[in-house]
């Protein structure tokens, strides 16, 4: 079956297949519709607003059915585990469920087990598939490729599943990946790029890519994010000054505003924030979309690359 777990999951024919599948799906050039009825599941272990929303606005495009699953009123409270609702609703007709999971990697063991399709929409500090695909996407309508591309990838690099998977993806595509922020969060085991100081980071780059402060996976309370912050590692308004001619900014949100990035950066000219937003929609038509012709073709046990 076609699960998407990890950005590792997709070659890069599949992942430009995917793009392209978006591409069209913006255009408003349906590519796939389910044949018979098709049904779906949400189930979010963890606070989410633009990846559930968007994955529930991908469904209802596609003309998916959504079975409802909310953690607090489920039987989750009373000790069931993921395995077991992963298949009660499997059993019930559910075809795909989309997960988030505070767990890193929860799928490890569950995708050699369960017999439904799982798309990941985030593990812990793990990875996030569908919005490193958004935001490939994102780059991919405003510079033609990657190859040669200059990426900056700033903040709180360690809790971060988001840079996970994009300094993964793009280095694979051919771009250069710079990682900046501060030293408590560097992450040299995990993810690949060149250290550089914030200020280099911002003048070299043509994507600056800003990180939110992840502070439900941080030890210290919310007080220690200080003014301090800003100043050092954030995009100030000075500092948006000396970005390259025709280079973007990027977040994947939500954003802590006047602390990653100043406030009103969120909406300049340079900001592809809420495009990223919109984009999130058609990418993860694509990714349902095939995870769902598997479910069609009566795939069994496989993933993406195959
Ligand atoms: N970018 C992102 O994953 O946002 P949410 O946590 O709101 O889904």
């Amino acid at each position: 079956m076609k699960h998407l777990l990890t950005v590792s999951d997709l070659d890069q024919r599949e992942l430009l297949q995917i793009l392209d599948d978006a591409t069209m799906y913006e255009k408003g050039q349906m590519i796939w519709k389910p044949s018979n009825s098709m049904f779906v599941s949400n189930l979010f272990f963890e606070a989410s607003t633009r990846t559930r929303c968007s994955f529930e606005m991908a469904q209802h495009k596609l003309g998916l059915q959504i079975i409802p699953f909310e953690v607090m009123t489920s039987s989750v409270q009373k000790g069931e585990t993921l395995y077991d609702t992963i298949e009660t609703l499997a059993a019930i007709g559910v075809q795909s469920v989309v997960i988030r999971h505070p767990e890193d990697e929860y799928y490890k063991k569950l995708q050699h087990e369960v017999s439904i399709p799982i798309i990941n929409a985030g593990d812990g500090c793990g990875q996030h598939p569908t919005q490193c695909l958004l935001d490939l996407m994102t780059i991919r309508q405003e510079f033609g490729s990657f190859n040669g591309l200059n990426v900056a990838i700033i903040g709180d690099l360690r809790h971060s599943r988001v840079a996970k998977s994009n300094a993964e993806m793009l280095t694979k595509l051919g771009a250069n990946v710079y990682l900046s922020g501060p030293k408590e969060w560097q992450d040299h085991s995990n993810i690949c790029g060149h250290y550089v100081e914030m200020d280099e980071a911002i003048e070299i780059a043509d994507v600056v890519m800003l990180l939110r402060i992840q502070l439900e996976r941080h030890n210290e309370a919310p007080h220690s994010l200080n003014n301090t912050y800003h100043e050092k590692y954030g995009l100030t308004i000075e500092r948006e000054k000396r970005m390259k001619k025709g280079s973007i900014i990027m977040h994947p949100a939500p954003v802590n505003r006047g602390v990653e990035i100043a406030d009103e950066l969120v909406e300049c000219n340079r900001s592809r924030i809420f495009k990223q937003m919109k984009n999130g929609v058609f990418v993860r038509m694509a990714v349902l979309a095939r995870s769902l012709q598997s479910v069609e073709r009566g795939m069994t046990h496989d993933n993406y690359h195959q």
